[in-house]
């Protein structure tokens, strides 16, 4: 792997489906999960296979179909955590099994009422049972946002000696600034022995809607994975949008970033998991959301109508989405509607703009948006045509 590359690592199965309410079937993580392999990510983290025989089944029948992703299954530090997700993982052409354990003091003395020392032992034996299965072994200290960086880089050594191949660094309660969370990869950078061995990877939550920031300082700081969900979706307030943070590098390539993303498959499996899960994505929403790509005030329209670059630094078509949209309100000016009037069948001369448009605005004062049939109306009561 070269070093520009970023490895994407979707969780929308695992910690995407923690969202309340929106559980999914075997099926419909199976049409995902093909889905999401098609789309060029290189993990797929396909369930917690302890967590029940459906989540089981899922991972199972995941790693079955899926052709070119690493699949990884989520366990605790619990021998039989990990000894059922390697049962899970068996038909994986590329399997990981994804172990860790709490590493703030929070998590260290009120969850598991122990010391330092102990879980670090904990996490060397997780780790290392998990290697007697897969060679492939993801580490995760949780909570590690609000962990000491000078005791989370003792943690990374002693997994890394134990075989770890990827240390995640998650922000379980998305509480890092950006800055903060980027020093924190710098410092494991130049402080854990052994560093080398291993890929750093970004798992952030979106808490105070820092996420997208916060994963992108980490691989400016050297981290190579990021952990993401389509359309940003998990428990709370979400985990990192797999589209932001792929555009982001795309659209800045003096960041020398890359992804294996197929960018064009972005806005149609976002709907495919808003579908499946029942969860309706924000019209504001970057890359995404159904407005992202509209424009409704007079002075956008005309700027985006004579260069679409004005108003926009994505080509929706590198997305997915066919066109801009140049939505008729009574911000609206005639620029767009002359626009719009024409690729419904009137090419209006500039007389003919001029009354049909003061048609339009008594008309959009009393609706939230002019559509095609309204064009058609408006046209026909301002008499220009007989
Ligand atoms: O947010 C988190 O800490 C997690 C871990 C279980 C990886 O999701
Ligand atoms: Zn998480």
């Amino acid at each position: 792997m070269s070093n520009t590359q970023i490895q994407i690592f979707d969780t929308t199965l695992r910690d995407g489906e923690q969202v309340p309410g929106c559980k999914l079937n075997t099926p419909q993580k199976v049409i995902i999960a093909k889905q999401l392999d098609l789309l060029g990510v290189d993990i797929i983290e396909a369930g917690f296979p302890v967590s029940s025989p459906g989540d089981f089944k899922s991972v199972e029948e995941i790693s079955k179909i899926v052709k070119n992703a690493t699949v990884c299954g989520l366990t605790r530090s619990v021998e039989n955590d990990i000894k059922v997700a390697a049962e899970a993982l068996k038909y994986a052409r590329k399997p990981r099994i994804h172990t860790g354990i709490g590493t703030s003091d929070s998590h260290i003395i009120h969850k598991f009422k122990s010391n330092k020392d102990a879980i670090i032992e904990r996490a060397v034996r997780a780790v290392s049972y998990a290697k007697s299965f897969v060679e492939d072994v993801e580490f995760y200290a949780e909570d590690a946002g609000r962990t000491d960086n000078e005791y989370l880089a003792r943690v990374c050594e002693a997994v890394i000696k134990a075989g770890a191949t990827v240390l995640n660094i998650p922000d379980t309660t998305g509480y890092c600034l950006p800055h903060e969370y980027g020093a924190k990869i710098k410092y494991l950078k130049e402080n854990v022995k052994g560093i080398d061995k291993a890929i750093i990877s970004c798992h952030c939550h979106n808490d105070l809607g820092l996420a997208t920031a916060n994963s992108i300082e980490g691989i400016i700081n050297g981290a190579r994975q990021i952990e993401c969900t389509i359309n940003g979706i998990g428990e709370r307030a979400g985990n990192t949008a797999l589209e932001e943070v792929v555009m982001i590098m795309k659209q800045h390539p003096y960041l020398n970033l890359d992804t294996n993303i197929d960018t064009k498959m972005l806005f149609g499996i976002s709907q495919l998991v808003s579908e499946s899960m029942g969860i309706y994505t924000q019209p504001n929403k970057a890359i995404v959301g159904a407005n992202a790509f509209a424009h409704s005030s007079g002075i956008h329209q005309d700027g985006v109508i004579k260069n679409r670059e004005t108003y926009e630094i994505i080509d929706p078509k590198d997305v997915g989405v066919n066109e801009s949209a140049i939505v008729l309100t009574a911000r609206s000016g005639r620029a767009a509607l002359a626009y719009r009037a024409k690729k419904v069948g009137y090419e209006l001369t500039k007389l003919e703009l001029d009354v049909v448009y003061a048609g339009f605005l008594k008309f959009a004062d009393n609706k939230k948006e002019v559509i095609d049939s309204d064009i058609h109306e408006i046209v026909k009561i301002s008499k220009i045509y007989n």
